[in-house]
């Protein structure tokens, strides 16, 4: 975790225009800077850069932020990574020296560990053989993903316990652990795949048994401080590069995404061991809009195939599918019949509706009925409501149902994300009100005063992040953008510090408060209108019109 404080001071350190001219030739139209966007395809310049707010917001693609979050967005990288990244610019040190020194040995030792292996490799012809003779990869393969081979008798422990690494660092790492009182080595006697994080760094590893009989066939690094398994994708460092232009193929296993990568084809990925994660999805959505699932040719990879599937389209990932004749893993396709014939199977892949037809080929009415609703279930996991359309479509089209039909099945999960909306004068005033505390953050002091039930969730979640910046003569929306987490109100921040400020100079306390009570008034009335009316609340209307009336505040 990095402190607010640190946040703060490398946002206050940063100026968002010189930043983002560094990587984008910004224009100065009026007050603002503009220029193509970056995150869609824009023919006239519809970026925007506030630089009084400290803020990006595109009026196309509707992406808007701070300068932390245009450094993740086009540099891909994690919220800490791009924090890293603008604190070094700024020369700002990020305080975390503690936790670093205890992750720098960690990151030490695996990467000690990891040379090792693999100059082991070259000292057990027996291992290296069954690289490249039984599983056919090429040494230039071998030495891009740093294979490895960790031999039994604990000498890695040895010489790292000579190089003064203490013993509990070797645990905490992952490379070792303690059996009956004795440190042991993680690995042994296993082939080993090193792991990396994006930035190349070992994190990790994989570990494969080369005699069949001992189990498990796999074993994977413990998760350690440096190494979460369900964040990562193995190769991804390797692969990355290839995922813009190519639509990442995603396999099951780590000799899949090596074989394949060692025939030619790179645009790959493979989660480590466990299931496919939402977060893993998250991170191929960086990168692309769709992604080719290539699993194991038998039941459970088709049945693997299908959780994939609903996990993608959470992360608005639009999954295809391709699949291998029975009996078939990606690894043994290619070894098989070669690259060409692979590629003519991925690049033609199904949808999910064909998949799901092609796999459970439903003959009789109920047959039919069961792919019906478990395709429903399936599309009804993305957000993405255009693509939903799309689907929806096609299922109407595939099972001849008319697509009044179709929704009615659906009906009660299909309207779950249209918005319900506070009234437009509401919100409007409320939109002025943030923009007004964004301004004076003293001016919070009166809300207090107020029931928060009759603000909308955005604006209590924004009250009460301002709330922690009121000591400051002026705060902008890029300050506090970290702190938002709601999406909407996000957008509605982005959209006010490009509100002409005019409107707000130099408003006054007791132009605040009747501000407040505007809304309020509105509030009341909205409820009046709606049927929740009772003593109380007319009450309370007469009171508040009688104060706006006589200026009373
Ligand atoms: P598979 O059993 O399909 O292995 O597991 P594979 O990749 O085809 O391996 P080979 O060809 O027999 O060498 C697919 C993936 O599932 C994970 C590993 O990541 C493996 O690559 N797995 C499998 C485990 O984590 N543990 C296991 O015991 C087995
Ligand atoms: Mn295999």
């Amino acid at each position: 975790m990095v402190k607010r404080e640190i946040i703060e001071k490398i946002l206050e350190n940063c100026d968002i225009v010189e930043l983002i001219n560094s990587y984008l030739p910004l224009k100065k139209v009026g007050q603002y800077y503009r220029t193509l966007c970056p995150f869609h395809h824009d023919t006239k310049p519809s970026f925007y850069v506030n630089p009084s707010q400290q803020l990006f917001h595109c009026f196309g693609c509707k992406e808007s932020g701070n300068a932390i979050h245009f450094i993740m967005k086009y540099e891909k990288m994690e919220f800490l990574e791009a924090v890293k990244f603008l604190a070094e610019r700024a020369g700002i040190s990020l305080k975390e020296e503690r936790e670093d020194k205890k992750n720098q040995g960690i990151y030490e030792v695996v990467e000690f560990a990891c040379n090792f292996y693999h100059e082991q490799l070259f000292i057990y012809p027996q291992a290296l053989n069954y690289l490249t003779e039984k599983r056919r990869l090429s040494l230039a393969t071998i030495k891009e993903f740093q294979l490895g081979y960790a031999p039994p008798g604990n000498l890695l422990i040895k010489v790292l316990k000579k190089r003064g690494y203490p013993e509990e660092l070797l645990i905490e790492s992952g490379v070792a652990y303690k059996k009956e009182g004795e440190i042991q080595e993680w690995f042994f006697n296993r082939i080993i795949f090193p792991i990396f994080n994006r930035r190349g760094k070992v994190i990790g590893f994989g570990g494969r048994v080369f005699e069949e009989e001992i189990e498990p066939k796999y074993l994977n690094s413990p998760e350690t401080l440096i190494f979460k398994k369900g964040e990562n994708l193995y190769g991804f460092y390797q692969t990355s590069n290839f995922l813009t232009k190519n639509k990442p193929i995603l396999v099951e296993g780590y000799f899949d995404l090596l074989s394949l990568f060692d025939k030619g084809i790179k645009n790959l990925a493979a989660p480590l061991g466990t299931g496919f994660t939402i977060e893993q999805a998250k991170l191929l959505k960086k990168y692309c809009e769709e992604v080719i699932i290539l699993f194991d040719g038998d039941n459970a990879g088709r049945e693997a195939t299908k959780r994939v599937i609903e996990i993608a389209l959470k992360a608005s990932l639009n999954p295809l599918i391709a699949l291998l004749p029975d009996g078939y893993d990606p690894d043994k396709y290619v070894n098989e019949k070669g690259a060409e014939e692979l590629k003519k199977i991925i690049n033609t892949p199904y949808d999910l509706i064909d998949f799901h037809l092609k796999i459970s080929t439903p003959q009789t009415i109920s047959e039919k009925r069961n792919v019906l609703k478990q395709l429903l279930e399936t599309i009804n996991f993305t957000c993405d409501s255009a693509l939903k359309e799309l689907y929806l479509n096609k299922i109407s089209e595939t099972f001849n149902i008319s697509k009044k039909q179709v929704l009615r099945a659906i009906e009660k999960d299909y309207f779950i994300f249209k918005d319900i909306e506070f009234s437009t004068l509401l919100r409007d005033l409320e939109f002025t009100i943030l923009n007004v505390l964004i301004n004076y953050p003293k001016y919070i002091v009166f809300i207090e005063e107020y029931n928060k039930q009759i603000f909308s969730e955005e604006i209590k979640e924004a009250m009460e992040i301002i709330k922690e910046f009121k000591d400051k003569e002026k705060i902008t929306v890029g300050l506090i953008f970290e702190a938002v987490k709601n999406p909407t109100l996000k957008k509605r921040l982005s959209l006010i510090s490009f509100l002409p400020q005019e409107l707000i100079k130099g408003i006054k306390e007791e132009d605040f408060k009747e501000l407040l009570n505007k809304y309020l008034y509105n509030y009341y009335l909205k409820k009046c209108t709606s049927g929740e009316i009772d003593e109380n609340t007319l009450g309370k209307i007469y009171e508040i019109k009688r104060k706006l009336i006589k200026g009373e505040k």
